[in-house]
């Protein structure tokens, strides 16, 4: 048992120094988090910091990977690199200990961590850093549908997903009144549409659709100016609408009942009153023609506005 203690602490015991030699000799010093624009170049920033006693030390293999994926991106031993992937500084072999890796055209796949590897003859390191990818909204545009009364704003190809907040030209927050939506594209960036139904009691002259980026930037706006008309003819619209909805029946109902009345009361009133069998008729003819002429002239009456 004893001995068996013994060889433990031992074998415990060299790890440690192992260890201690490893990390003292040759570290990599990297930037954590590492920020790109889609489209452009990225950097993943890492240098390679030798100790006082290995000054001289050889780099004698570096290896960039994507974690998750199964091949590296870069690795000095296996020439060509990956499409896309390169060390920034193609003289990092000898006095220059740049080994970071530049991404061309990123894409929003690039999105993620990876680890950094450097082989060298007095010791190894690897560091995990992490790259994330925004690309800011292309300007928003509004287009008006007069017959909905819909105001739509769109903004194109950014990246995270942005949101889009309407104004007025009181400066008056109407973004709760839209619905927007967000459609990814082949690219994995977002389009922005959002959609404000405007409703006749509360027309506004101007409207903002300014785009905000994830972290609450504004990125970019766009204005729209209601035609004085837009809203006069909406005004008109909305009390024709009203006398289609009221007037209409309390004119049928009021019909119905006066020729239901007629019906019942007809008979006595000629019979006991006038004593003409004509009359009947003549009372429905007046009524009609009264009914009628109203009805008419209510249709007639928006039509003619709009
Ligand atoms: C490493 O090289 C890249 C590309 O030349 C450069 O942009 C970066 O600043 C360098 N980093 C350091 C710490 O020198
Ligand atoms: C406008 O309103 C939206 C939704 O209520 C809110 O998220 C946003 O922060 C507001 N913007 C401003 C500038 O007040
Ligand atoms: C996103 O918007 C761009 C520019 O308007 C358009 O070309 C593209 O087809 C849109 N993509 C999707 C998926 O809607
Ligand atoms: C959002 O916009 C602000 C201001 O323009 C900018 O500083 C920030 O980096 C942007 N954030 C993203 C995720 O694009």
């Amino acid at each position: 048992m004893a001995s068996c203690g013994k060889y433990m602490l031992t074998i415990s015991l060299i790890c440690l120094i192992i260890a201690e030699c490893d990390s003292s000799f040759v570290k990599l010093k990297c930037n954590s988090h590492n920020h790109g624009r889609f489209g452009h170049q990225s950097l993943l920033e890492c240098i390679v910091t030798p100790s006082k006693e290995a000054e001289d030390a050889k780099i004698l293999r570096v290896i960039w990977m994507k974690e998750g994926a199964e091949s590296a991106l870069i690795d000095t031993t296996k020439l060509p690199f990956e499409p896309r992937f390169t060390l920034a500084e193609p003289e990092w072999k000898k006095h220059n200990r740049n080994i970071s890796m530049l991404v061309m055209n990123t894409k929003i796949a690039d999105i993620g961590n990876y680890r950094c590897t450097v082989e060298s003859d007095s010791g190894d390191d690897t560091v995990l850093i992490s790259l994330s990818v925004s690309d800011p909204y292309g300007p928003p545009t509004i287009s008006f549908e007069e017959k909905k009364m819909i105001l739509t704003c769109k903004a194109s190809g950014g990246f995270p997903e942005g949101r889009i907040h309407w104004f007025d030209e009181h400066k008056s927050n109407w973004t709760r009144s839209a619905k927007q939506d967000a459609i990814k594209t082949e690219d994995g960036r977002f389009n922005l549409t959002s959609r404000m139904e405007l409703l006749a009691g509360s027309l506004m002259s101007k409207y903002t659709c300014a785009v905000y980026n994830s972290s609450g930037g504004r990125e970019g706006e766009d204005h729209y100016e209601l035609l004085p008309s837009v809203s006069t003819h909406e005004g008109s619209l909305q009390t024709s609408d009203l006398a289609k909805k009221i007037v209409i029946p309390v004119v049928f109902i009021g019909a119905v009942i006066i020729g239901l009345l007629l019906r019942i009361m007809g008979p006595t009133i000629t019979n006991s009153v006038l004593h003409n069998n004509n009359v009947h008729q003549l009372w429905l003819d007046t009524l009609y023609s009264l009914f009628s002429f109203s009805y008419t002239s209510l249709m007639a009456g928006p039509t003619e506005m709009s």
